[in-house]
């Protein structure tokens, strides 16, 4: 029997994890969950704005009882937060109710697609304190090391566009009978 575990994609930011998570979700017939949009409607604003306005702890808090409430839903696809894995309560909830894929994309591929400022705080706020957005992504990678590590499945995306990522994915599912 097909299982109704979640799918939930894990991983930094500009790895795909919306844009494979939407696809990947469409091909299995299940409802789609990206979570930052999830809490951008409980909270009314953009993450941005909560970021701004309540600072990172609130916005983590947010995330957390994002995760604890997805958790509670079985049979979706869920594409995280690239900050959601740091905390080890939202780790283990995922772990334990849903086959996590991780995505992972080089140095490169990360700066080209996060390139537009405004979009990520984290990464925004590092820049601007190292000056250099490169060495942002550089040094919050290394700070995160082992975060998106002991996934039932992890891809490469920097050379792959999201539909091959979510072939890929799919390969795999299918290999696991889901
Ligand atoms: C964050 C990543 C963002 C978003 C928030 C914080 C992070 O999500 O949750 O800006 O700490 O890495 P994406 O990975 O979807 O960009």
């Amino acid at each position: 029997m097909a299982s109704n575990k979640n799918i939930v994609l894990i991983g930094f930011m500009g790895t795909g994890k919306s844009s494979t998570g939407r696809m990947l979700a469409s091909r299995l017939g299940r409802p789609f969950v990206d979570m930052d949009e999830y809490i951008e409607k409980h909270q009314g604003m953009k993450i941005k704005d909560i970021f701004a306005l309540h600072g990172e702890e609130y916005f983590r808090r947010c995330e957390s009882e994002a995760v604890a409430e997805l958790c509670e839903r079985k049979n979706i696809v869920i594409a995280t937060g690239g900050g959601t894995m740091k905390n080890e309560s939202n780790a283990a909830l995922l772990r334990k109710s849903s086959f996590v894929v991780a995505l992972t994309a080089d140095i490169d591929s990360i700066l080209l697609r996060t390139s537009k400022r405004g979009e990520r705080p984290v990464l925004d706020a590092a820049g601007n304190s190292c000056g250099d957005r490169r060495e942002a992504i550089a040094a919050l990678l290394e700070s995160r090391k082992g975060i998106y590590d002991g996934a039932d499945f992890t891809v490469d995306t920097s050379d792959l566009s999201p539909l091959q990522v979510t072939d890929g994915i799919c390969r795999f599912l299918k290999g696991m009978g889901i």
